[in-house]
């Protein structure tokens, strides 16, 4: 399982060779993307508004309405999903492009009404299509898998609770955990997280202060070093690792050969079982 970080923007297309090369010598290969700096430069660019919520306990996420949600799908599945593919199709891949919701792959349960900070006011929010991924049937892309394809996988996820008159039946999940979740259901033996950094810094301002090595039982010394959207991954990762995923690993999608050198060990591993 790869995931390549919507922060990679154009750089993301870096790992597609080194998918050729896995899938060359008999792996199986799922990638997933991410895409929240396209959704950013998408809404810039139709002149929608991006809106983030702070909640009680200081955490940022993206404010995600109805129209924040349509600029999402069109970003994730209409900007940085076809150019992935085809990538990988000229390279001799072949990969079907998906999103969560296909198959009813991963499904996600609404975030309830909370209350939050919105552009300076504490208010109530009711209408944010936010979710927590409840359940992941693996079957299609399994299916896929068995019959030569590579999966290309990205939020958001099925809502089976969703109003049918009001939006798409579909939720904003975070693009690390859907990839942690689809390895757990998959029983890889790789999950691959590539970003725009190294891997968890200690300084975030100083690429030499790489953590090399997390033990996943022990994370919160860790999660202390980490910003926001650092954070996620970091307890992402650890979730992936503590649930039995045998080798999780940060690194750095900038590179030339990102993925190879994440499993020849750059980055930030993360270890179960060390004392
Ligand atoms: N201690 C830290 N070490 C490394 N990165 C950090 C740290 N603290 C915060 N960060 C930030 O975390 C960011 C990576 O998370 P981000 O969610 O932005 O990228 P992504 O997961 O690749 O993209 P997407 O969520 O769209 O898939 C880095 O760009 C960096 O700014
Ligand atoms: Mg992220």
């Amino acid at each position: 399982m790869i995931k390549v970080g919507g922060s990679l923007g154009a750089d993301m297309s870096r790992a597609c060779a080194d998918i050729r090369a896995l899938v060359d010598r008999g792996d199986s290969v799922v990638v997933v993307h991410g895409g929240g700096a396209e959704a950013d430069r998408l809404a810039d660019e139709l002149g929608r508004p991006k809106r983030y919520l702070t909640a009680s306990g200081g955490r940022r996420s993206r404010y995600t309405d109805a129209a924040a949600l349509d600029v999402l799908v069109l970003g994730m599945l209409g900007r940085l999903k076809p150019p992935l593919v085809t990538e990988l199709l000229r390279l001799g891949v072949r990969a079907v492009g998906l999103s969560g919701a296909d198959g009813g792959m991963v499904t996600a349960r609404r975030t309830p009404p909370a209350n939050v900070v919105v552009d300076g006011v504490r208010r109530v929010v009711r209408d944010d299509l936010s979710g927590r991924i409840s359940a992941v049937d693996a079957h299609l892309p399994r299916t896929l898998l068995a019959a030569g394809y590579v999966p290309v996988i990205s939020p958001p996820a099925y809502d089976p609770e969703a109003d049918p008159e009001s939006g798409a039946g579909l939720l904003n999940v975070d693009a690390d955990r859907f990839a942690a979740r689809l390895a757990v259901a998959l029983e890889a033996d790789w999950l691959v997280i590539l970003s725009n950094v190294p891997g968890l810094l200690r300084d975030p301002g100083d690429p030499g202060s790489l953590v090399t090595e997390i033990p996943c039982e022990d994370l919160a010394g860790y999660l202390d070093l980490a910003g926001g959207r650092m954070k996620v991954k970091l307890r992402t990762a650890g979730e992936a690792c503590l649930a039995g995923v045998p080798h999780v690993v940060l690194g750095d999608g900038r590179g030339p050969s990102p993925v190879l050198a994440a499993r020849a060990g750059a980055g930030t591993t993360l270890v179960k079982g060390v004392p």
